[in-house]
């Protein structure tokens, strides 16, 4: 085994040494110094990339260098290079570098998120924002969001009489999959007893696959290596468990006895666009598939993380709770819940929305991307299939941009016309350009209706004996920023 590693090894540090004496012909961006072999990996911490960043950009600015194994990479964290990539060179940019774990769970880029050739992305980018997640659509899935908050609201208010904490994570992350299984297959996924945790598994198996370490991705050559470890098979066994689960609702919707009421899902607009045949490509199963693996990552867990988030600073904050409540009640008066329509007079809950997006962004780093050919940024060249972070945690926060940036203060949304639809390059909750979030609409409609139901239904507190200082903001590993430990509240129903 070690002589097989070392056989493996010699070729590759050759290889390494040759490309790095042809890197030193271009003027890449500053970075720190790398290992042999494995460049920075040592360094990095895959749990919290932000802040990883962050602090390299103290010693080397804006845009610097570093090495993954053999691949370049080029981090970006201020709004005037992340403009430079999202916006002015983004068909430099737009590209999903070739990762196994994405390329498999994705059916080989069939995808929007991971597709690779740029007129396939275009033409499945138009299904989903024109028939999937379009503000039509989104208004049409508006009963379900409704009835899913209600019943959200149902269960906190059975539990707080009987005097329970509240698991504000866990109902939330109910809630967002219930939502999203009901919007994408018309079911709730707990009608059928076990279906729901099946769900939850495979979402987190999937998840745990796109921030698994494979070493075909930075060490091609001893690419073996994942068979030995077991991440191969883990990855197989995965993707195979989703396919059946897919195969399971796509032949549910197939058949003709399904009654017409459970019709009008985001499967049933899939399979009603494939019978039409007006793509430039056949949209196959295998289409739907990949595209519902999109729906499902980036749609369930980004909601409750972010309503999460805007409780845990809404509890630390009375003053701001105590006014957007106040806005919230004398909008909706005294009918018991909020509604669409109640949202759209509401501006400082709009604030207290916007302000959790830059506090604390659901996708602190920007989904990796890879550039297509050389370039230059701010004078410094970047190579081909340099793979290339964007870090809005960082841009969020910059004191150029953003007074006391690292205080909560809904207040500076006010009157202002900052916004997150990708034109505003110190603030970029959804990303900005070609590979900017589809989803937008959706997950932001959520989060408001939700968000705006619990302040306008419950007083919150803290448990007995909990202080203010108690509530971490301590963050789990994963594309979507979690918060490592649940919230747990005290809800008392408001009168
Ligand atoms: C508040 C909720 C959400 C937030 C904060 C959010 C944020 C993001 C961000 C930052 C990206 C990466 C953009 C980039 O790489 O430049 C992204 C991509 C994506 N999001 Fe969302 N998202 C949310 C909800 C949703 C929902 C509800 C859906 C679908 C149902 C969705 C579907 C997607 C897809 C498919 C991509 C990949 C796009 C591509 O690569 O072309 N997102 N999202």
């Amino acid at each position: 085994m070690l002589i097989l590693l070392f056989l493996f090894l010699v070729p590759l540090f050759i290889i390494l040494v040759q490309k790095l004496r042809k890197n030193e012909a271009f003027h890449l961006p500053p970075g720190p110094k790398g290992l042999p072999i494995i460049g920075n990996l040592h360094q990095f911490d895959p749990s919290k990339p932000q802040i990883y960043f962050a602090k390299l950009a103290n010693t080397y600015g804006p845009i610097f260098t570093l090495r993954f194994g053999s691949t370049p990479v080029v981090v970006v964290q201020s709004a005037k290079t992340a403009k430079e990539v999202l916006h002015t060179q983004d068909l430099n940019f737009c590209y999903r570098p070739y990762m196994l774990a994405t390329q498999r769970l994705s059916y080989k880029g069939l995808d929007l998120a991971f597709a690779h050739s740029l007129d396939y992305f275009r033409e499945i980018k138009k299904i989903c924002v024109v028939h999937l997640l379009s503000s039509k659509r989104v208004e049409s899935f508006a009963p379900i969001r409704h009835d899913e908050v209600l019943r959200m609201i149902s269960k906190i208010s059975t539990l707080s009489s009987a005097s329970e904490i509240i698991n504000l994570s866990e109902l939330l992350m109910n809630f967002a999959s219930s939502n999203i299984c009901r919007t994408a297959f018309g079911k709730r996924c707990d009608d059928e007893g076990s279906k729901r945790s099946r769900f939850h598994s495979l979402l987190n198996d999937a998840q745990a696959m796109f921030t698994a370490f494979f070493f075909a991705d930075y060490f091609p050559s001893i690419g073996w290596l994942d068979k030995l470890t077991g991440q191969y098979s883990r990855l197989e066994k995965t993707f195979k468990d989703l396919d059946v689960f897919y195969e399971e609702i796509i032949n549910d919707h197939l058949d003709p006895n399904r009654p017409t009421s459970q019709q009008g899902d985001i499967i049933d607009v899939l399979l009603h666009l494939r019978k039409q045949r007006t793509f430039t490509f056949e949209l196959t199963i295998d289409h739907i598939k990949a595209l519902l693996l999109n729906i499902f990552v980036a749609g369930t867990d980004t909601s409750a993380a972010m309503v999460v988030w805007a409780m845990t600073e809404l509890i630390k904050n009375p003053t701001v709770m105590k006014k957007v409540q106040e806005e919230i009640r004398n909008s909706a008066g005294n009918k018991g819940y909020v509604t669409v329509e109640d949202l759209t007079k509401l501006e400082y809950l709009k604030a207290v929305i916007k302000e959790t997006l830059r506090f604390r962004p659901a996708a602190p780093v920007l989904l990796v991307r890879e550039t297509l050919k050389k370039c230059s940024i701010e004078g410094y060249d970047i190579l081909p299939k340099t793979l290339v972070f964007v870090n809005i945690w960082t841009i969020g926060r910059d004191p150029e941009f953003w007074i006391d940036p690292d205080i909560f203060k809904p207040e500076r949304f006010l009157g202002s016309s900052i916004d997150f639809k990708g034109q505003d390059f110190e603030f970029l909750p959804f990303g900005a350009g070609r590979k900017m979030c589809p989803g937008m609409l959706l997950g932001v409609a959520n989060f408001e209706l939700a968000l705006a139901n619990l302040l306008y239904s419950f007083e919150w507190e803290l448990p007995a004996g909990m202080k203010m200082e108690d509530i971490d903001t301590d963050t789990l590993p994963g594309v979507t920023m979690h918060k490592k430990n649940p919230l747990c509240l005290v809800a008392r129903k408001y009168a």
